[in-house]
């Protein structure tokens, strides 16, 4: 059985995956607690955090999977792209198994991880087809012709639809992380209340751009030159801003989904990332893909944000015979 471990941001996790894709153990522990009061992800903090926490992840998983250490043929583990020092205490902790155990270790890209949700959640193959990773650190379109020949078709050139969530919340009062929280406080809320822009849906490139929706929602709180005090919780005010907002991002997100299907001819399209456990996007992107005759995948919610289970992408590698000697490293940088 496969171990994969996955510590790239701020969940520390495990699990323990046999060759039928079957989950047979999982664990994560987040540190939204850690971060909350900074708004954001300390990576200092962060990296302290996955030290105290990797063992007992590990632990945690392989109990609720009934099995031990003996039962690991191949360790998993996600090297890129993330936190240079988070990465690290996850890369250690799999070459220490690896060289206590006698077996091979593996390489996960967590990117491409997040779009493998949609394979071991349906137990269906879903290749090819057009992947969407939409996270806290990535907007990012692949042609995934295979599992294991992913190419970008087109990224963020600033902030991640997430990062947009994140930084919005807290202009809005709102706490960290900031997705779910702005979900709730648009309930309610006017979608068409304020028109927040759609940067680039017009245009061919499958690129995105968040920046300027968040200096939008700046100024229709506070005119320029003037501070920012956030809408009063409960208020209608907060929840047409949180309401608009999101409409703006979904709207984007889904016409450029739409457009990668285009331009790839591909009639599957295979959602992820922390985003995507969003329920207007997951319920608005259904409804258009079905319209348009696309088969859709969108990762259970458990595994839109971070998690090993996706890490199971590493069977394609351990078959394909590709593993890893013991001088890999960590490539913080988006990896293409
Ligand atoms: O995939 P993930 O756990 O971590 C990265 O790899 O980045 O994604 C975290 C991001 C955060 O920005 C968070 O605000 C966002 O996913 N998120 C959501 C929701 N749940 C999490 N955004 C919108 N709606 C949600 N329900
Ligand atoms: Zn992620």
């Amino acid at each position: 059985m496969l171990l994969v471990i996955e510590s790239t941001c701020d969940e520390t996790a495990a699990a323990l995956i046999d060759e039928q894709l079957q989950v047979r153990g999982s664990s994560v522990a987040t540190q939204d607690a850690l971060h909350q009061r900074f708004g954001g992800v300390v990576p200092e903090i962060a990296s302290r955090a996955h030290v105290e926490r990797i063992l007992p992840v590990i632990d945690e998983c392989l109990r609720r999977a009934k099995a031990t250490l003996r039962d690991v043929t191949a360790v998993a583990v996600a090297n890129t792209p993330g936190l240079a020092g988070s990465l690290l205490v996850g890369l250690s902790a799999a070459k220490a198994l690896c060289v206590a155990l006698d077996v091979p270790l593996v390489a996960v890209n967590h990117i491409h991880a997040h779009v493998y949700a949609c394979r071991v959640a349906s137990g269906v193959d879903i290749f090819p087809c057009v992947g969407f990773v939409v996270s806290g650190g990535h907007t990012t379109l692949f042609n995934c012709r295979s599992p294991l020949e992913f190419t970008v078709l087109g990224g963020t050139i600033d902030d991640a639809a997430g990062e947009a969530f994140d930084k919005t919340a807290s202009l809005l009062g709102l706490p960290y992380p900031g997705g779910p929280y702005i979900e709730k406080a648009a309930v309610g809320g006017d979608p068409k209340a304020f028109r927040f822009p759609r940067t680039f849906l017009n245009e061919e490139r499958l690129e995105f751009s968040f920046s300027g929706i968040k200096t939008a929602v700046r100024y229709a709180i506070a005119p320029q030159g003037t501070e920012v005090v956030a809408p009063p919780p409960g208020s209608k005010l907060l929840a047409d801003l949180a309401a608009s907002f999101q409409q703006a991002v979904v709207d984007t997100l889904i016409g450029k989904a739409e457009a990668a299907l285009k331009r790839t001819g591909y009639s599957t399209l295979c959602v992820g990332g922390g985003v995507a456990a969003n329920g207007s996007f997951r319920t608005q992107l259904e409804a258009r893909m079905k319209k348009l005759g696309v088969r859709l995948f969108i990762a259970p919610r458990e595994l839109c944000t971070d998690n090993a289970v996706m890490g199971a992408i590493a069977w394609e590698r351990l078959r394909a015979g590709l593993v890893e000697s013991l001088e890999l490293d960590v490539v913080p940088g988006l990896e293409r």
